[in-house]
């Protein structure tokens, strides 16, 4: 089986967000005061998580990314992620997390059957990682780093979202760790997610990054894989790690998008800028299985063609908390 959209796009790949929940308050992902979390019972219990990722599988995707807020902080965790990763046919099983709880957890992550880590890590200064996070511990998320290597993960991928002078001073220094590390280090286009009034002000087009990169080093372009994803990476010249860019504003990747969404309330979503949304409750609760496939089929027969943002022209025709949907 599988999923075709209605530009021809095969959509394999299902983002599911667990929580949004999160340890930490990044300031491009979060409001500083008055987060509008869900009520508890508004979350999706594990079972239904399953439910939905099952029929999904069935219906064609093959790599699932969980998501959050942050998925660690959620109870139960690691047992429904190696229900998860039991699923016939699911190809791939990642995560997606800001790393501060994996030095007690990256072991069973591993034993659950996670296969590779997604890490947010927007500074190596103390002080401006917690000045992002409104209040995280740098120290908590490169220990975690450190453990999940331990642990065997293959080398992380690295998130970095930048924000022109607030951590664009450190792009030398998220470079010379692709040196010594085999880590993907991928900066990311800040994107407005709709309180994020002066986006615009702090988003660094990718083209730039690069440039500021090729200015100081030779850089050659490594050929995509399966697991790029929507970032061209490069390599410095002898490195052991290689440097992402994900124009998440200025690029133009929705003609290649193979993602689905579900979030934490159980809303399906095919574009994350787009206001189209499948509640996915009212089919869990008929217990009907083909119901919930067919849900699913659905939001992706609806999946627009592209956002609005291409070319970086207009602010989110939704807004939304990032936290809320999972990246
Ligand atoms: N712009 C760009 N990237 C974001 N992320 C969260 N919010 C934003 C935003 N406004 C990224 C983080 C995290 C991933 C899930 O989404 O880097 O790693
Ligand atoms: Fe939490 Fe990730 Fe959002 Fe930061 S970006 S507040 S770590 S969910």
């Amino acid at each position: 089986m599988s999923l075709i959209d209605s530009y021809g796009r095969r959509i394999n790949y299902l983002r599911l967000s667990v929580t949004d929940r999160c340890n930490l308050r990044c300031r491009y992902c979060m409001p500083a005061k008055g987060v509008q979390l869900l009520p508890q019972d508004g979350i999706l219990s594990f079972e239904d998580l399953l439910r939905i990722s099952e029929q999904a599988v069935l219906a064609g995707i093959r790599k699932i990314r969980v998501t959050g807020g942050e998925p660690l902080v959620r109870k139960g965790i690691l047992p429904f992620l190696s229900k998860l990763s039991r699923l016939p046919d699911l190809k791939e099983l990642v995560l997606t997390t800001n790393g501060t709880y994996l030095g007690g957890m990256a072991e069973g992550l591993r034993e659950a059957g996670v296969q590779r880590l997604n890490i947010s890590l927007d500074s190596l200064k103390p002080e401006t990682y917690a000045r992002i996070t409104r209040g995280g511990r740098l120290s908590d998320a490169l220990s975690g780093i450190e453990a999940a290597e331990k642990a065997g993960f293959p080398p992380h991928k690295i998130n970095v979202v930048l924000m022109r002078g607030v951590n664009d001073n450190e792009i030398m220094d998220f470079v010379e760790l692709t040196r010594e590390r085999a880590y993907n280090v991928r900066f990311i286009e800040y994107m407005p997610t709709g309180h994020s009034g002066n986006w615009r002000v702090l988003s660094i087009p990718g083209s730039e990054v690069l440039e500021r990169i090729a200015q100081r080093h030779l850089i050659e372009k490594v050929e995509p894989t399966e697991h790029s994803g929507p970032a061209s990476n490069f390599r410095v010249r002898g490195a052991s790690g290689t440097l992402g860019i994900i124009s998440a504003v200025t690029g133009h990747f929705c003609d290649g998008c193979n993602r689905l969404r579900v979030t934490a309330s159980g809303v399906a979503r095919g574009c994350l800028f787009s206001g189209e949304g499948v509640d996915l409750r009212p089919a869990l609760a008929s217990g009907t299985d083909a119901l919930l496939r067919q849900e699913i089929r659905n939001i992706v027969q609806a999946k627009p063609a592209g956002h609005e943002m291409r070319g970086g022209r207009a602010f989110p025709p939704v807004s939304f908390h990032m936290s809320a949907i999972g990246g």
